[in-house]
């Protein structure tokens, strides 16, 4: 295979990840944000930056939580690791990862490829993260985990309490995308220059600026926690591998 490199990103290039940790959770109906529920005697948050961390390639890891928790997750994250870094997050999750990039430029400007990871994805196998950095760094510049759709998707027609269908997608064509989503620093800068755009994910805003996303092989285990449900398997899935045995 010809592995075609970007100009200016190399193998091992300097590579930094953000992780946004500022939403509320509300769906998950606990008192606290999503982020610092916990899944054992740690976080979501402590399990996701600890995955991380065993990256040797992530030069940096910049931690987005709410304001009014910096140094909370300062104490929960950093202790014992200098790579580490906690920056206040905004209202929208693309202002919580505006806030990451801006951060990243200030304290690492030489970085050159960037992932953006939901912590709200804490067992998303470093696996993942290598394939998305692989992809990065042999010149995609916007690289997508994505995995097969199970369910039968159909579109509907929803006229007030009435619902109907309008007709079936075909699955074979479609992607569950997760995260970390990876960038060259260039195609993200270009993705969020427009600060009144929003979009769920990443990808879709270097979609609408025309830059080609590749899609790698995602993981079941990078399922996001969302509902009550989703926290109860990642309990158990915890509970039953042990944190430090997951993949
Ligand atoms: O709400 P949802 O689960 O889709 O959010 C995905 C990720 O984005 C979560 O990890 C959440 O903490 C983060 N987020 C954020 N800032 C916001 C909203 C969401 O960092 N304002």
């Amino acid at each position: 295979m010809t592995v075609h490199y970007l100009p200016g990103v190399q193998r091992s290039a300097p590579t930094a990840v953000i992780v946004v940790a500022a939403g509320s959770g509300e769906r998950l109906g606990e008192s606290v944000p999503k982020a610092f529920v916990e899944l054992d005697d740690r976080t979501i948050l402590q399990h996701a930056v600890s995955r991380i961390a065993r990256l040797p390639a992530a030069n940096l890891i910049v931690v987005v939580v709410p304001g009014r928790l910096v140094v909370r997750a300062r104490m929960d994250v950093m202790f014992g690791r200098p790579r580490v870094q906690v920056t206040a997050g905004g209202a929208q999750r693309s202002d919580s990862v505006r806030a990451g990039i801006e951060h990243i430029m200030a304290a690492a400007p030489e970085t050159e490829v960037i992932l953006v990871h939901d912590a709200a994805r804490p067992l998303t196998p470093t696996a993942v993260f290598n394939r998305v950095i692989d992809a990065v760094t042999s010149g995609h510049r916007a690289v997508v985990p994505g995995i097969p759709v199970v369910d039968t998707l159909k579109e509907v027609v929803v006229e007030g309490e009435r619902v109907s269908v309008r007709g079936t997608i075909d699955r074979e064509m479609l992607r569950a995308i997760q995260t970390p989503q990876g960038f060259s620093v260039d195609a993200l800068t270009r993705a969020y220059a427009d600060p009144t755009e929003l979009a769920t994910d990443d990808a879709g805003l270097a979609e609408r600026c025309g830059i080609p996303v590749h899609v790698v092989e995602g993981d079941a285990l990078a399922f996001k926690i969302t509902t009550p449900w989703d926290l109860r398997i990642a309990r158990g899935v915890v509970a039953e591998s042990g944190p430090e045995e997951l993949p």
